[in-house]
């Protein structure tokens, strides 16, 4: 009834009521499926990470990375590859920020190479060569009008720090990680409001040290083939040196440089939306102890300065102890990652068959993408890769609820393609796959910010195609197609897509 009257009025007093007519057809654009729902000024982006992107892995004065080693070493990456070269994002930075530009992002996310700035740690000098590349990158965003989202850490450390006190490991790191930090808010910090202290500290944690599958390779005989480790102690001990590495490096912002530079500092965790796997009680507290184990174990002792309390009572004392002075409230925002969904059973109270996530220290639940022969989203290509948009609007909303609506930062979202072995170029430019799943997943987005959820970004993964660690460049995230021989980058319909979609945000911003 709604529509025939509305039809009926347009047709009868529609010439004489342009005004009005205007005021409907934006209420139409802005209805609930659509861009009205992002807050003013949110920022839309791409990401990248130093290694992923970067190579000249030895120009001008850069020190050797532990991710170089790693993956100079026959056998750790899929296609025998490395970071050597990358994508030459080193070179080709003012080129790619003109495709940047092309899209009409308004931030870009990427990390500085440590080994860059300081190729031996706090054992040798500032590079003066590195310091100068981030400044013409950064000076050339914001010629642009984009707004650089630095990440300080993104996996990649000095090799140095490894070598002279086995990196994470020892608590010496948050002297090498403050003066680190120091340096990076001092020069750019007057151009920086965004900063992010460590990419997937969870994901380094677990991979470096509990399977063993990432740098620097330590795990026991019973989680993964490493030469030494202990993967029911070492994660746990790694994760609490980046924890007071982060709070060191928000101590001294906060002090001596938030107030003159008016930026924000946060941390970006890799989050994986779990359902539970039945509506039993058991399999309810054991999704709710996949993300304790996964996700809060770094969120509550930097946001309520202690550890879960189902991390303690299970783990007890092979969780360190924060001291009695240990930062609250240490960030101004929190940056997911987020890319799928699984569901978790319990395996507490049940037994579980083998399979990822069963063991103690994993905090005993069954991660699984299937339930009844169904999966929880569509496969893709990648195999831990499922299509759950629900996950995204679920995941924020959780952390809403549990942090109390701090700020939140979308950092990573996107879709991987594997090669295959017929793949030609079209049919990785023709990534309908792609746009069907950021659509989905900024719809899902959208829901969970009408619903009152404070998102102030969404950063996609990635801007062009790129070294994707242990796949090498089997796996392509890219908005952009990178030729790996030529170097060559050609727009995928994703990059049509996205820029038409912020387009949309843009102009109906400007009209209301
Ligand atoms: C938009 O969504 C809100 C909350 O979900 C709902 O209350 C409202 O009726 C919706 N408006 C329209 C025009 O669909
Ligand atoms: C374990 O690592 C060694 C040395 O890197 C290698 O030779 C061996 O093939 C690996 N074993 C398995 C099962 O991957
Ligand atoms: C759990 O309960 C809800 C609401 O009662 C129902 O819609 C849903 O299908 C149930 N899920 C399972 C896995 O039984
Ligand atoms: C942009 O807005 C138009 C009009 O509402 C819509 O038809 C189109 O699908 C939108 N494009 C994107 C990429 O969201």
């Amino acid at each position: 009834m709604g529509n025939s009257f509305c039809l009926f009025f347009l047709i009868v007093l529609g010439p004489y009521l342009s005004v009005l007519v205007e005021a409907t057809s934006l209420s139409i654009i802005g209805g609930n499926n659509s861009l009205s729902s992002f807050p003013r000024n949110f920022l839309f982006g791409t990401g990248s990470s130093s290694y992923q992107f970067e190579g000249a892995y030895l120009t001008d004065g850069k020190g050797l990375s532990n991710w170089d080693l790693f993956s100079h070493k026959p056998g750790n990456i899929a296609d025998g590859s490395n970071g050597d070269i990358a994508v030459d994002h080193y070179h080709l930075y003012l080129k790619d920020v003109e495709l940047m530009e092309y899209i009409g992002i308004n931030t870009y996310r990427f990390s500085i190479s440590w080994a860059r700035i300081l190729p031996k740690g706090r054992f040798g000098d500032v590079n003066i060569a590195g310091i100068r590349h981030y400044d013409k990158l950064i000076n050339a965003l914001i010629g642009k009008g984009i707004q650089p989202f630095v990440s300080l850490n993104h996996y990649d450390i000095p090799q140095e720090l490894e070598d002279r006190y086995g990196g994470w490991l020892s608590p010496q790191i948050k002297k090498d990680f403050a003066y680190y930090a120091s340096i990076c808010f001092k020069h750019y910090g007057d151009r920086v409001k965004y900063w992010v202290t460590f990419n997937e500290p969870n994901v380094v944690a677990i991979r470096g040290y509990r399977s063993g599958i990432y740098p620097p390779a330590r795990c026991s005989t019973s989680f993964g083939n490493c030469s030494s480790g202990d993967s029911e102690r070492e994660p746990f001990i790694a994760a609490h040196n980046m924890i007071l590495c982060h709070s060191a490096a928000v101590k001294l912002y906060r002090a001596k440089y938030q107030d003159k530079q008016k930026g924000n500092i946060g941390i970006a965790i890799n989050a994986v939306w779990y359902e539970p796997f039945s509506n039993s009680t058991e399999d309810k507290l054991a999704a709710q102890r996949a993300q304790s184990f996964y996700m809060n174990w770094f969120l509550d002792p930097i946001i309520f300065g202690k550890y879960p309390e189902e991390m303690k009572s299970i783990l007890g004392s092979l969780l360190p102890e924060f001291g009695y002075n240990h930062l609250k409230n240490g960030l101004d925002f929190i940056g997911i990652n987020h890319y799928t969904s699984f569901y978790a059973k319990d395996c507490l109270q049940s037994t579980c068959v083998q399979g990822p996530g069963i063991s103690k220290t994993e905090g005993y639940y069954l991660r699984t993408p299937v339930k009844n022969d169904i999966l929880i989203g569509e496969s893709t290509s990648v195999d831990w890769l499922y299509v759950y948009p629900q996950g995204i609007e679920k995941m924020v909303t959780y952390l809403k609820k549990r942090y109390n609506n701090t700020p939140m930062f979308i950092t990573e979202n996107g879709f991987g393609m594997m090669n295959q072995p017929d793949s030609s170029i079209s049919c990785f430019l023709n990534d309908n796959k792609r746009v069907d799943y950021m659509k989905s997943y900024l719809d899902a987005l959208m829901s969970a910010i009408r619903k009152g959820a404070d998102v102030r970004g969404y950063i996609a993964w990635s801007l062009l195609d790129n070294f994707e660690w242990l796949s090498g460049y089997t796996i392509r995230f890219g908005l952009y197609h990178v030729d790996f021989t030529t170097l060559k980058r050609t727009p995928k319909l994703s990059a049509e897509w996205y820029k038409r979609f912020i387009l949309n945000f843009t102009s109906f911003e400007a009209v209301t």
